[in-house]
């Protein structure tokens, strides 16, 4: 008889197949990298995965109350992570019509300027959370708007839900409205008081966000690397390279310079850490940088769509001699949806039309592991390996009638993932597990 004693009351486990990274499958064959359990379990105990592995040797070894949830017809997953995106600009999902720069004065500017009333944030970060985990997404590193408070809303839905996520009050000190400008000073200012108030605390983690380096002036720039030097275990996000208007007019603004990534290396804001989302239209030299400093890509594969950015080339970035960081993201409101799955299917539409080529196990490793690795978390989340932190996507290989007759032909593991990216979405997420606690669930 096993001592019910001995149990800590918050292990519990679930029972399913499971996939889940121990390697990278742009350097790796993708078997050599994937531990798959056809019957796994996976135990939790105090937010941690304490044990993974097949059934039939684990099971023998738990204690008999211990509580099993079983997912059949299911793939176990780590949760989804967004390397980048906006949640203010939730309310203005599929505004379209125009190209980046006149997106952002359209749309994207009037909508921010609405959260200079702090319950509107507040509502607009309880509502984006709870879509993160309709979607699976555990994690996310996340833009607010240039108000103090929108960081503080944002951090307070994650902090109860607790949840791992990264965020920041953007800085923004020229080319954008009045009503949304800081200064160099007030925004260090405020970003330094809202690293003091939320980094470190829970699973949050506050990043240093210049929107881009249109809109802050070299002052701007010069206090957020001070500001990241200061703080250490921060990070740093922005945009770079997205569109060609965009490189031309960052070009005019710091023309001592030598290109958009130079910008931003020369005011110490590249490296481990920190995180830049799109890079379409890197040069050879910036890709080499990229890589020799240790800096991150958030590549938005259906934001570049929707804004007809252009093509990332997921090639050039994993090229072998100077692999680039990247992980996945949705970049919403120019992106288009909450579910990783639909980007990783977009991911894959790019890669083609690029004349690159990307696995669906590639996708998913962008996804999660990838991710955690690009946003230096692979120590804690984006893996099913035991120390991990429990948060987990539960996948529903049925979840339409079509999907559902269309797995009964795919008759390998990358089949089923092919199927899952190319035809899976919101529907597909039967729970979501934070810290091994249930955290949605769909039925
Ligand atoms: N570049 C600067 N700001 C933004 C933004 O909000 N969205 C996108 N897609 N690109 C940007
Ligand atoms: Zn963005």
């Amino acid at each position: 008889m096993k001592n019910n004693n001995m149990n800590s009351p918050t292990r519990s486990a679930i029972r399913g197949a499971a996939l889940t990274f121990t390697g990278d499958p742009f350097s790796e064959s993708a078997d050599s990298v994937m531990h798959y359990e056809r019957d796994g379990i996976l135990v939790m105990e105090d937010g941690l995965i304490s044990e993974f592995g097949d059934t039939e040797t684990l099971l023998p070894t738990l204690p008999d109350d211990i509580e099993i949830t079983t997912y059949p017809d299911s793939l176990i997953l780590p949760g989804f992570i967004d390397c980048h995106v906006h949640y203010p600009q939730t309310q203005i999902i599929g505004a379209g019509g125009e190209a980046l720069i006149d997106w952002l004065d359209k749309y994207t500017f009037v909508a921010e300027q609405a959260f200079a009333d702090r319950a509107h944030a507040s509502k607009s970060a309880e509502i984006f959370c709870d879509e993160l985990l309709r979607n699976g997404t555990t994690t996310a590193s996340v833009f607010c708007t240039v108000h103090e408070h929108s960081a503080d809303a944002l951090f307070e839905s994650a902090h109860s839900r607790s949840m791992r996520m990264i965020g920041g009050k953007v800085l923004m000190d020229r080319n954008a409205p009045d009503a949304l400008r800081d200064t160099a000073h007030t925004g260090y200012d405020e970003s330094k008081r809202l690293i003091d108030r939320w980094h470190g605390k829970g699973r949050l983690l506050y990043a240093i966000t210049p929107r881009f380096a249109a809109s802050s002036t070299p002052k701007q720039l010069e206090l957020a690397g001070s500001l990241w030097r200061e703080n250490s275990g921060t990070y740093v996000q922005s945009h770079i390279s997205e569109t060609q208007q965009e490189i031309d007019w960052v070009q005019t603004l710091y023309t001592d310079r030598n290109g958009y990534f130079d910008v931003y290396d020369h005011f110490g804001l590249t490296g481990p850490r920190s995180i830049y989302g799109h890079g379409i239209h890197l040069t050879n030299d910036e890709w080499l940088r990229f890589h020799d400093t240790g800096t991150a890509l958030a590549h938005c594969p259906t934001s570049n769509q929707f804004l007809g950015s252009g093509l990332f080339n997921i090639g050039k970035a994993k090229e072998a001699s100077r692999p680039v960081a990247v992980g996945l993201a949705t970049d919403l409101g120019a992106g288009t949806s909450f579910s990783m799955l639909q980007t990783m299917g977009a991911a894959y539409q790019i890669a083609r039309l690029a004349g690159a080529d990307l696995s669906a196990s590639q996708a998913l490793y962008l996804a999660t592991a990838g991710a955690a690795r690009a946003l230096c978390l692979d120590d804690k989340i984006g893996t099913l390996e035991s120390g991990s932190e429990a948060d987990l996507t539960i996948i529903d290989l049925k979840s339409t009638p079509i999907i559902d007759y269309r797995m009964q032909f795919a008759d390998s593991l990358e089949e089923t993932l092919f199927v899952l990216m190319t035809m899976g979405d919101d529907r597909a997420i039967r729970a979501t597990y934070i810290a091994g606690d249930l955290a949605y669930q769909r039925d």
